[in-house]
This record gives C-alpha cells, sequence and structure tokens, in this order.
C-alpha cells in the first residue's frame, strides 16, 4: 500500500472508526451465503478474523470493559437469519469460565491479553478427561472450535492484573443456543442459555462521517 493510500485510509478511519467491524461482518454474511461446509467456513472465516483484530481502536469502550466479578460477553453483531454472531469477550483479570460446550462452530481471534484455554473430551460413560495440553492464545491468534471435533473446553484470562479481550464468531446466534456445563468431577452436565452482557450493540451503519468530507471538500 502506498504512503499516500495508507494516509486516505488513517483518515477515513477516523472518521468511520466501526469500518473494521463493518467490514468483517459483510464479509461474513457473504461467506455464510455460499452455503459452505462446516470446515471451509473456519478456514476462509481465519483470514477475515484475523484482519478484524489487527487494531483495536474500532471495539467501542462499552464492548471493552470488564466486570468487577464476571466476564463479560458483548454482542457486536447478530446475523438477522441467525446463521452466525459476533461478540466481544472481556475477561478481568484473573476471570475464568466453567466448562462449557457451544453446540456451533466457533472461530476465536485474540484482541488484547491473553487467554488460557484446556479442552476436554467426554468419555462413553460420562467422566470427562483433558484433551491436549493448555493452548495459550497470544493477541493476533486464532483458535478454532468444532462440535464435529469435540468443542468442550473451559478458557481462563491469564493475566492475574490485566483484562483481556477476544473476538468470537460463532455459527449461530450464540447468546440464545441451549448449551452445556459440565462438573469437573463427575463429568455431570447442566444446561444454559448464555444471553448477553448489554442490551446495546454497536452502530455499524452510521456513515455520518461522510458530511465531514462534503464539507471539508465544498468549503
Ligand atoms: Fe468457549
Amino acid at each position: 500500500m502506498s504512503v499516500f493510500a495508507r494516509r486516505q485510509d488513517n483518515k477515513n478511519l477516523a472518521m468511520d472508526p466501526i469500518a473494521p467491524l463493518r467490514d468483517f461482518v459483510i464479509a461474513m454474511t457473504t461467506l455464510v451465503s455460499n452455503n459452505l461446509q462446516e470446515d471451509a467456513v473456519l478456514s476462509e472465516g481465519t483470514p477475515l478474523l484475523e484482519r478484524l483484530i489487527k487494531s483495536n481502536s474500532w471495539l467501542p469502550d462499552f464492548c471493552a470493559t470488564p466486570h468487577p466479578d464476571f466476564y463479560q460477553q458483548f454482542l457486536l453483531h447478530g446475523d438477522p437469519l441467525e446463521r452466525f454472531s459476533v461478540v466481544s469477550f472481556v475477561w478481568g483479570p484473573g476471570q475464568k469460565s466453567p466448562i462449557h460446550d457451544h453446540g456451533v462452530w466457533g472461530l476465536i481471534g485474540m484482541l488484547k491479553g491473553m487467554e488460557i484455554a484446556q479442552s476436554y473430551q467426554r468419555l462413553p460413560n460420562g467422566a470427562l478427561v483433558t484433551d491436549g495440553k493448555e493452548q495459550r492464545l497470544q493477541p493476533g491468534q486464532i483458535e478454532s472450535i468444532s462440535p464435529q471435533r469435540g468443542d468442550i473446553h473451559h478458557v481462563r484470562n491469564a493475566l492475574e492484573k490485566e483484562p483481556s479481550i477476544s473476538i468470537h464468531v460463532y455459527g449461530g446466534n450464540i447468546g440464545a443456543i441451549r448449551r452445556h456445563v459440565y462438573d469437573p468431577t463427575t463429568g455431570a452436565s447442566k444446561s444454559f442459555v448464555s444471553g448477553y452482557s448489554s442490551d446495546l450493540v454497536p452502530n455499524l451503519w452510521d456513515r455520518s462521517g461522510v458530511r465531514n468530507q462534503i464539507q471539508h471538500q465544498e468549503g
């Protein structure tokens, strides 16, 4: 990209800070409209999410604020046909999830801080055993989740004194999907629906920055 093009890009971003999220939502909408197999959605969605998490300036403050007691899941966009949703997951220092599943495919992109995830397998007798080693997710890295491969894990903020934020894309309206949490000792499961941490979503469609451009041009 030329210096001029980069300057123009930065100027456009300053006038339209939510543009990276809007571009991502448009690209994901196109992707899920192609009725691809799960593996293809995950592999083609990965570079889209990689591009989104290159910066965090597009994430509104209200979707980046940790709660002192609970991890937060803010809806960034819900597909009107509930084919996918995008959320910011905000961990306060030292916070962790229970062992849980998802029921749909997912992509997790680390935006800020660091997360540690441990996968589990469920044996035929219902007991849970760890599946592989703990995975550390650093900013810029992407992890995928697939119910076909097994999607039980728990996640924690690797940082004891700082918040961490990851951006997740799921193959459904994740806040409304009936899922399960698991007892680590017995493997017993309990249904839950996560919901979202706020009633608000970012406004992807405010293009009023264009006004400033017109004023500038017509002076
Ligand atoms: Fe999860």
